[in-house]
């Protein structure tokens, strides 16, 4: 356990803001290097707190009495009330109600279903074109979340509903005072015109999905269905609303974060051709010449790790906020009512202390034994404790079979000379998008 500690943090706070506005990702890893395990960054009376080490990670994400998940007013106003954004009394009878649609058995079903959306879509690729990944596998989960979790064939709906989705969450980045402020609102300039017809769209689009749904009949397993037989047999109070709300969650924090994972994990298998021959060689082997199914996920080790590795360097969420809603105490310091707390993954999983050469991609950090030598919230990616990402299993089996798949037929290279730059907003993206090069392999 940690010795208590005093955390330290910049002198003049108001620079310090500024500086993690303009470059909040090199600014947090500066603090943490020169601040250490906690850093302090008083604003007036406020505080705010940077937590970079494994034990007050897990403090933090543990203590939900006193720690609330924060999440920007954007985004919220576009999910309402899903489980994401819910109140923290609402948060348990929401999760008790989605989990059973996320066992162990139902995920490795929808996997064969996940298959059949990525072959079907990497069969429109051409050799030698260039593609945009990030576009690539946005479309792509965005189609594999619908027909997964709500059985429904957005393939046809593409692109006006994807687009609408897409308008939406642009929307929602952290910077966006358009959206933020009620007084720049007033304005109705074309940014508020084109989100509200975007909101619009999507919304049409959703009712029409619900209502379709009721009428053909909802026997299926999918949570589409499921909430809407809750609904007809007015089981655990959920509304039209609430199915609304739900949908547009999953919908939304479901398919960015895995692409943006894939997106980076296409990158450095692009950078790294020696991982990428291992790669091959399991994919090659484990698979033969057939597609893989759900079952197969399991065997597909190497490319899992290939998985975890990516996201350790290009951790899709990059930053997770709590807001004291009382006085708390963490390793011996009080954290006052009314500060945040921030907890970066991609801070923690460029530490040297748990890992070495931490620029370095190396997936063979994913081995059993060097997984069981590290402190276990080193490395958190999906969070932890009650908030814990309820998509884990479906994320990462959705990972490795894209992966998998992927790699059977094709090899990607990243256009020589395109300049990658972080672009950090809900989800780490790529500034100038990830434009590769198709090369069959076989
Ligand atoms: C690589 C992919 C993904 C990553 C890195 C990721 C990451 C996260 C993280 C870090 C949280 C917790 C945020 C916090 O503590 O404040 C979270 C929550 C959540 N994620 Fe994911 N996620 C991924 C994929 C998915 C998928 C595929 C789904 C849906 C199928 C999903 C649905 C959700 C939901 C609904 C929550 C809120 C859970 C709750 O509060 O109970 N995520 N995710």
């Amino acid at each position: 356990m940690l010795a208590p500690l005093k955390p330290s943090g910049p002198r003049n706070s108001w620079l310090a803001y500024a500086a993690l506005y303009c470059d909040p990702l090199g600014y947090l890893t500066r603090a943490a290097r020169k601040h250490g395990d906690a850093v302090h960054l008083k604003i007036g009376r406020k505080s705010d707190f940077l937590l970079n080490h494994p034990d007050l990670v897990r403090a933090a994400l543990l203590d939900q009495e006193n720690l609330r998940r924060c999440v920007n007013r954007p985004l919220r106003r576009v999910l309402g009330t899903g489980l994401l954004t819910c109140r923290s009394e609402q948060h348990g009878k929401q999760r008790a109600l989605l989990q059973p649609m996320f066992t162990r058995e139902r995920i490795v079903a929808l996997g064969d279903i996940m298959v059949g959306q990525i072959a079907h879509w990497a069969d429109r690729w051409r050799d030698g074109a260039i593609v945009d990944m990030a576009e690539e596998m946005t479309s792509l989960s965005i189609s594999i979340i619908a027909k997964t979790l709500f059985n429904v064939d957005f393939s046809s709906k593409l692109p006006e509903s994807r687009d609408a989705l897409v308008t939406i969450l642009q929307a929602t980045r952290f910077k966006n005072l358009a959206l933020t402020s009620k007084q720049i609102e007033k304005l109705s300039l074309p940014f508020h015109r084109r989100f509200a017809r975007a909101a619009e769209k999507l919304d049409a689009e959703i009712r029409a999905m619900i209502a379709e749904r009721r009428k053909d009949g909802c026997e299926g397993p999918d949570l589409l269905s499921t909430m809407v037989r809750l609904q007809k047999q007015s089981r655990g109070g959920v509304t039209e609303q609430n199915i609304r709300d739900q949908i547009v969650t999953f919908f939304s924090v479901g398919h960015e974060t895995t692409a943006t994972g894939l997106m980076w994990t296409c990158y450095l298998l692009s950078e790294n051709p020696a991982v990428a021959a291992k790669l091959y060689r399991e994919v090659d082997h484990v698979l033969s010449d057939r597609l893989p199914s759900g079952q197969d996920c399991e065997r597909l080790r190497y490319t899992r790790m290939v998985f975890a590795e990516s996201m350790r360097l290009y951790p899709p969420i990059w930053l997770m906020t709590r807001r004291a809603v009382r006085d708390t105490k963490i390793n011996g310091f009080t954290i006052r009512s009314g500060s945040y707390v921030h907890l970066s993954p991609f801070v923690m999983h460029r530490d040297p202390r748990y890992f070495p050469e931490p620029e370095r991609f190396d997936p063979e950090r994913w081995t059993p034994e060097a997984v069981a030598a590290r402190p276990k919230f080193s490395y958190f990616p999906f969070g932890g404790g009650s908030l814990q990402c309820i998509g884990e299993s479906f994320a990462w089996m959705q990972g490795v079979l894209t992966i998998a798949t992927l790699a059977r037929r094709w090899q990607m290279r990243l256009v020589p000379g395109h300049r990658i730059e972080l672009d950090p907003h809900i989800t780490l993206r790529s500034r100038y998008g990830m434009p590769m090069k198709l090369e069959r392999r076989n």
